[in-house]
């Protein structure tokens, strides 16, 4: 599947077939994260693979209990260690991470997987259950899996309503 592709199939699936992602799928996915570009090339993403059903159910309360996250063979914890900012005052980890993230969302839809991004969650929850220590950044949680749905047109926004030439005239 070539990249535009990728792009156009991804979407937010909340809902997934019973069955585990097989492993090599899993690598192929977590390397393409790897890949990634970052900030100075520190590379500040760290990922915990959650696969233990009882965990997956935990989660849930801990992610104002959408259920789809206890359904989904694999949660991964996205998280990043630094505070560092960059010279344009932008915090480097949150984007590697979702940097990254992307990457994994791309790869995932690419192989038939499907993924969903969450952040309505509780950090001091998820890092509870997962024994995170308190000075990692829990940026994001992401869902993937085999879909059980399909995607709805996406809406969004034309791209004249987001982009213009030489100087800013919104
Ligand atoms: C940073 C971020 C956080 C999100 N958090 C959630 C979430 O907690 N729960 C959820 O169901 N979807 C979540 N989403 C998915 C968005 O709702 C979804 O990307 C958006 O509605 C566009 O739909 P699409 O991804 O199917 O194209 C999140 C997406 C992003 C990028």
């Amino acid at each position: 599947m070539d990249i535009f592709e990728a792009i156009k199939k991804r979407y937010s699936c909340r809902a997934y077939q019973d069955k585990p992602v097989e492993e090599e799928k899993l690598n192929a996915i977590l390397n393409a994260a790897r890949l990634a570009p970052s900030a100075r090339n520190f590379q500040d993403w760290r990922f915990v693979v959650v696969t233990d059903a009882n965990t997956r159910k935990s989660l849930v309360p801990a992610c104002n209990n959408q259920a789809f996250i206890g359904q989904a063979p694999i949660v991964l914890a996205c998280c990043s260690t630094t505070q560092y900012l960059m010279r344009c005052s932008q915090p480097a980890g949150p984007i590697d991470v979702a940097i990254a993230m992307e990457h994994i969302a791309l790869a995932a839809t690419s192989l038939g997987l499907a993924t969903c991004w969450v952040g309505s969650f509780y950090p001091d929850q998820i890092r509870n259950i997962l024994q995170i220590p308190t000075h990692i950044g829990v940026i994001e949680l992401m869902t993937l899996g085999c879909p059980a749905d399909q995607p709805n047109e996406p809406k969004r926004l034309a791209l004249d309503q987001i982009v213009c030439r030489e100087r800013w005239t919104f």
